[in-house]
């Protein structure tokens, strides 16, 4: 029996050194104390005794039971103790006089290479301008001399409103009310969010950002544009970036280029980023078409003018390395708290 004792007594306190928390705590005085616990066991087995022998036992169990009822009442003590004590603690490290903590928050990657590409054009001279997302059929087609029949308005690509306006499809759209509002010469960027009804994969978007700019003055040529951009673009991708012009076609520019610049990755050797050709498309542009100047009021044969549709969207996924275009409208704050 005695062994039985202190066997008990050993195990106690070894499942005592493993409590972590009131609720275990609770858990072991049950099993110790409670009416069908350890040590009422032990009383019972008493019964298997008699004589000097059984009162000794008897002894020893009761005090074992006070050993266990006291240790478990210090133990308790000093949980509420510590518990007490991390409150007052937390209490005396909080100080109200404090400044607020600065959130983690970031700016969204878009907003990121929108802000450092209005900066460079800044300096250059040009003003950002702002132009509403609804628009209507005249802006966004009609004065940039795309005809009736231009696929570009096609009910596939072009979300029309049921009040017979539109969602901007690009920036180009601000072109007409920017020159009769500033008339010539005239240096302007005018960033946006544009729509298109496309479906959506890693490298197509409905919704998209771009950023369009217009120079516009006496004698502005393709050397001009194709300066404006070389410099721009090499301030943005911090190297010196080669660029090129293939003819591309727009009703709103003659003539109408697509401008590329040297692939990033390979720096113009070919790679599979830029399918072997050394080139990455970036940047729709040309020099201004004489109709599209008429019609916002500027004479064309006295100004000339350049203008590039830059894909924002696009120029954030080369600066950033992203490769699946929907993590920028995916609102998901782990992906985009990488960029800051
Ligand atoms: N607005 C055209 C588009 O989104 C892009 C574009 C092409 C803009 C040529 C221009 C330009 O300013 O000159 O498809």
């Amino acid at each position: 029996m005695e062994q039985k004792i202190t066997a008990l007594r050993e195990r106690f306190a070894f499942a005592l050194s493993n409590v972590a928390d009131p609720v275990a705590l609770e858990a072991l005085r049950v099993e110790y104390l409670g009416k069908k616990g350890l040590l009422a066991d032990l009383m019972q087995s008493l019964r298997e005794l008699s004589g000097e022998g059984k009162k000794q036992a008897g002894q020893f169990i009761n005090a074992l039971k006070n050993e266990v009822e006291q240790t478990i009442r210090s133990a308790a003590e000093a949980q509420q103790k510590a518990e007490l004590d991390k409150l007052v603690n937390g209490a005396k490290q909080y100080d109200v006089t404090l400044p607020e903590r600065t959130l983690h928050g970031s700016y969204h990657p878009i907003s990121l290479v929108q802000r450092e590409v209005e900066h460079i054009f800044v300096t250059m001279g040009f003003t950002v301008e702002e132009y509403p997302e609804i628009v209507d059929d005249y802006h966004c087609f009609e004065a940039l001399n795309i005809p009736k029949h231009h696929p570009a308005r096609d009910m596939q690509d072009t979300y029309y409103l049921n009040n017979g306006q539109l969602l901007k499809t690009h920036t180009s759209a601000a072109q007409n009310a920017i020159m009769r509002k500033y008339g010539a010469p005239l240096r302007a960027i005018f960033p946006g969010r544009c729509f298109r009804n496309e479906s959506i994969d890693a490298c197509h978007e409905n919704t998209f950002f771009q950023m369009e700019g217009i120079m516009i003055d006496r004698d502005i040529s393709i050397a001009n544009l194709i300066y404006f951009m070389k410099t721009m673009l090499s301030e943005v991708f911090q190297q010196d970036i080669k660029v090129r012009l293939r003819p591309g076609f727009f009703p709103f520019v003659e003539p109408g280029f697509e401008l590329d610049i040297s692939c990033l990755i390979c720096g113009g050797e070919g790679c599979p980023s830029c399918k072997d050709s050394g080139w990455l498309e970036l940047c729709p542009c040309g020099m201004i078409h004489p109709r599209v100047l008429e019609m916002g009021g500027i004479d064309p044969n006295e100004y000339t003018g350049f203008a590039f549709g830059l894909g924002l969207t696009r120029l954030a996924m080369m600066r950033y390395g992203v490769k699946d275009i929907r993590d920028f409208n995916s609102g998901n704050l782990r992906v985009l708290a990488q960029f800051t």
